[in-house]
């Protein structure tokens, strides 16, 4: 089977579709014929192996784990004499975490894991990018911001995978929603139903006057220490993107600065947040807004276009 691989950091041309045996299912896994999966911008920087300071975890002079793309969707081909929750054939979509390998032909993939049958109301290449944005950006409003009904939110980055999830989910929440983008991305963000949107490149939402119970920096963009005079009292600053300021922002004022690493947290937790988010695409109250597709045979060019600046939402890698 097709499989893209990287074996050092460096640019999108480090990356190799190579031929590999197909995997064997386990007795507790499933295995599964791969339709779309997810090319996104946490891939392109542990192929990068930035921020340096990652490669402890990634590999300190190359990677551990070659496997590229986190999450899939498609179609249970065989399983293992333990599994008793999917059958041949069921259209099922999830995430592999950090052990990646979803950027190929098939994968197998433990039960117990996160994977659900796919709603017939999605499609493979949108099923296979809501792992990211969407269950991370859920992690944070949920369970890292306690996002709570009227409270107003400003997210950063509110066009991009994380960003248009957010969005969404911080509407289905009952918040009062902001969203930062560039020009270009105004009516998209407007579509995602979003209160007020601010363009980044016109206006600095630090120096407008409004002020927020939660800023969810999406993208790393801003900071806490620029933002803090527009939180309200006892306002939280949170954001996926870690740096060497958030890091120390979250051990000086851990109640109002916080970052989490959703693929570290437990599988059961991440499994739960899953499903609850399967209900919500299941009642058609979000939905996933991919950019591109690409073959895997192409999937240097996604990797160059995800680093081109230019990527709204999400992008697949489509299999024949
Ligand atoms: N901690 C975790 O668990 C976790 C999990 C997944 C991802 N991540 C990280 O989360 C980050 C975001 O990922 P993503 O896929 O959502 O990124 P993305 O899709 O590339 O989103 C970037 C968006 O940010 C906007 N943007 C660019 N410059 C900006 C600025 N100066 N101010 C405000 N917005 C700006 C862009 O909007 P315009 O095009 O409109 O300019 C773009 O749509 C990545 O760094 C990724 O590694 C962390």
């Amino acid at each position: 089977m097709k499989t893209a691989i990287y074996t050092k950091y460096g640019s999108p041309e480090v990356i190799q579709v190579v031929d590999t045996a197909k995997p064997l299912p386990k007795p507790n896994e499933v295995l599964v014929k791969i339709k779309a999966s997810s090319a996104t911008i946490a891939d392109t920087m542990m192929r990068q192996g930035v921020p340096k300071f990652g490669r402890l975890f990634l590999g300190v002079f190359k990677p551990k784990n070659t496997a590229l793309g986190t999450g899939f969707s498609g179609v249970v081909e065989a399983k293992g004499s333990q599994i008793t929750k999917f059958k041949v054939g069921d259209e099922v979509f999830g995430e592999k975490l950090f052990s990646n390998g979803c950027n190929a032909e098939y994968i197998c993939i433990a039960e117990d894991m996160v994977i659900e049958k796919k709603p017939t109301t999605i499609s493979h290449q949108e099923a296979a990018t809501i792992s990211d944005g969407f269950l991370t950006s859920y992690s944070f409003l949920k369970d890292i911001g306690n996002l709570k009904k009227g409270q107003h939110i400003l997210i950063n980055g509110a066009s991009g995978s994380l960003g248009s999830a957010a969005v969404q989910i911080a509407k289905q929440m009952g918040a009062f929603v902001t969203g930062v983008c560039s020009t270009s991305n105004i009516d998209l963000v407007k579509s995602l139903g979003v209160e007020d949107v601010i363009d980044y490149k016109k206006n600095d939402f630090t120096e407008m006057g409004n002020t927020y119970d939660i800023i969810y920096d999406t993208v790393g963009k801003s900071s806490y220490k620029k933002s803090k005079k527009v939180l309200n009292h006892n306002g939280l600053f949170m954001s996926p993107v870690l740096s060497c300021e958030l890091l120390w922002c979250t051990m000086l004022s851990p109640k109002k600065v916080k970052f989490s690493a959703t693929g570290m947290r437990k599988q059961k937790d991440l499994k739960y947040l899953f499903n609850e988010l399967l209900s919500l695409f299941k009642e058609d109250r979000l939905q996933a807004i991919i950019d591109r597709t690409y073959p895997l045979d192409q999937i240097i060019e996604a990797h160059n276009y995800l680093e081109s600046g230019n990527k709204y939402g999400n992008i697949a890698i489509i299999n024949s």
